[in-house]
């Protein structure tokens, strides 16, 4: 017995030496690499793996975290091995908004995230539910574009696109109207975004562990408690109109994200039994992913075509072919236009709005030859990926067929369900903006500082006034 023992201990420390990790920069006592990442974490880690290659390992704090920088290693992550990487971190703020479920975006990997998935996929954020919620992100559109049309002075366009987008994705998931109620959600998403994207130092410092530092704890709490207020309002009011119809007879209107949820927590035989614990934190999760995302994403576009007129040019020529100057861009004429969708490619590639993926090894891993062990905080730097470095990467280039030299919605089985959503969006917004305005600052440039944000946001805000370009305007419903 005592010699098993001993064996055991023995060939587990052997296993721990000859374990070949990535190599990092000594650590500092409890706070591990922490002041090394910096507010701009993607830029910070990219110019370690300058100093340390493409695969690095730090500490975050207590946590041993890998970060991976280049194309080869992101395929070990997103392709090879996804199934090792396919978790997430756990942090205060992840576990509070889920509710105590498992919940699906920074929750595990497990059969409550399997059957959620394949509901995104088949319904919430799929192909026939985007379509039957069209109207909803076109009258949002639309309200810009009028809003612009209007305008008489400079305008902060940031805000306005923030509003748009966000807008867009509230009234898809809960069906409001465009009321005040609107309002108060999207002050309480931006609260859930803040906090999410706060470092909470005693989510990585062992030392901290139950310690509310500069009480970003208090403030989770707080904003999850305004917000469970207003979600529970929005569904008692979708309860009682499920019950006034009795279970039977159709909605007269198309279904939003939560009518479908409802129905699915409603039906006997789904193969996993939805709580309004998950009801709740889903919708929290569709609202912190996918809202700033896409406006973030537009500013850039916006102000790269600012930059540079040649660009703008060029893509307000290609509306005018396809599109003309008497109707506004429609979904149907996004196909026809490589140009523009290139323009949203491209930004994507500068600007990901989400630029590191955060995973957790699930078991022993490998990426490259570096060995991972299990419960290692695993983070892939998107936007590193997307730097001319990436053609360096000769094993990438030896493995053409599995290039990952550009993911910005992510990969594997954890990567991004609203990319349809999300491009849409995207190339629909920008589509309008640049067929209906000349978009010009006075002094010709905008700066192009990035500032603090989970979602990768401008520094400053765009302040300009577009000109009008379509004379007459074409008409506008509504
Ligand atoms: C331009 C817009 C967007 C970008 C750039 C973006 C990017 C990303 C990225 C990089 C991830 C992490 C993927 C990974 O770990 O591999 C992610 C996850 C996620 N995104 Fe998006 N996203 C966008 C829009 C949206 C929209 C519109 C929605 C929903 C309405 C959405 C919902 C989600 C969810 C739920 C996750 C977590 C998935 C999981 O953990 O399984 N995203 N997104």
């Amino acid at each position: 017995m005592a010699f098993t023992l001993l064996l055991r201990i023995l060939t587990s420390n052997h296993r721990r030496h000859s374990r070949r990790l990535p190599p990092g920069p000594l650590p500092f006592p409890i706070i591990g690499h922490l002041p090394l990442i910096g507010p701009l974490p993607h830029r910070s880690l990219h110019r370690l793996s300058a100093s340390y290659g493409p695969v690095l390992r730090l500490l975050l704090g207590s946590s041993p975290l890998i970060v991976v920088n280049s194309p080869s290693a992101a395929r070990d992550v997103f392709k090879t091995h996804d199934l090792a990487f396919s978790d997430r971190p756990r942090s205060y703020a992840s576990l509070r908004y889920a509710y105590g479920s498992p919940g699906f975006a920074f929750g595990p990997y497990g059969p409550y995230w399997r059957f959620m998935k394949r509901l995104c996929v088949s319904e919430l954020l799929g192909a026939q539910t985007l379509d039957a919620l069209r109207p909803i992100r076109q009258e949002e559109r639309l309200r810009l574009v009028a809003l612009l049309r209007d305008a008489r002075e400079t305008f902060n366009v940031s805000e306005e696109l923030l509003k748009a987008s966000n807008n867009g994705i509230i009234r898809m998931v809960t069906g409001m109207g465009d009321g005040g109620g609107v309002d108060e959600v999207r002050a309480l998403v931006k609260g859930v975004a803040e906090t999410v994207g706060t470092l909470n130092l005693s989510d990585f410092v062992w030392v901290l562990r139950g310690v509310d530092v500069r009480g970003v704890k208090r403030r989770i709490d707080e904003v999850h408690r305004r917000f469970d207020e207003v979600l529970e309002r929005i569904i008692g009011r979708k309860e009682e109109e499920r019950r006034r119809r009795g279970g039977g007879g159709g909605l007269g209107r198309a279904k939003d994200l939560l009518d479908i949820l409802l129905e699915v927590a409603g039906d006997e035989k789904a193969e996993f039994k939805l709580t309004r614990e998950n009801i709740k934190g889903f919708v929290l999760d569709i609202f912190t992913a996918g809202s700033d995302t896409t406006a973030a994403v537009l500013e850039w576009a916006l102000s790269e075509l600012i930059n540079n007129p040649t660009i703008q040019h060029k893509a307000q020529q290609e509306l005018d072919s396809v599109v003309g100057k008497h109707r506004l861009v429609e979904e149907s004429d996004v196909p026809n236009l490589p140009y523009l969708q290139s323009i949203v490619k491209e930004t994507l590639r500068l600007h990901p709005a989400a630029p590191i993926s955060h995973r957790i090894a699930t078991r022993d891993a490998k990426i490259l030859d570096y060995d991972v062990p299990a419960d290692t905080i695993v983070f892939i730097n998107m936007w590193s990926l997307h730097r001319p470095e990436r053609f360096e990467d000769r094993a990438a280039e030896e493995m053409q067929k599995n290039l990952l030299h550009y993911a910005p919605f992510g990969g594997g089985r954890r990567g991004c369900p609203g990319e349809l959503l999300g491009l849409d969006v995207l190339h629909m917004t920008l589509g309008l903006l640049v067929q209906c305005f000349e978009w010009e600052v006075v002094g010709g440039r905008v700066d192009m500082e990035e500032g603090v944000g989970l979602t990768l946001p401008r520094e400053n805000p765009l302040v300009c006034l577009p000109r009008v370009r379509l004379n007459p305007f074409p008409y506008i419903h509504g």
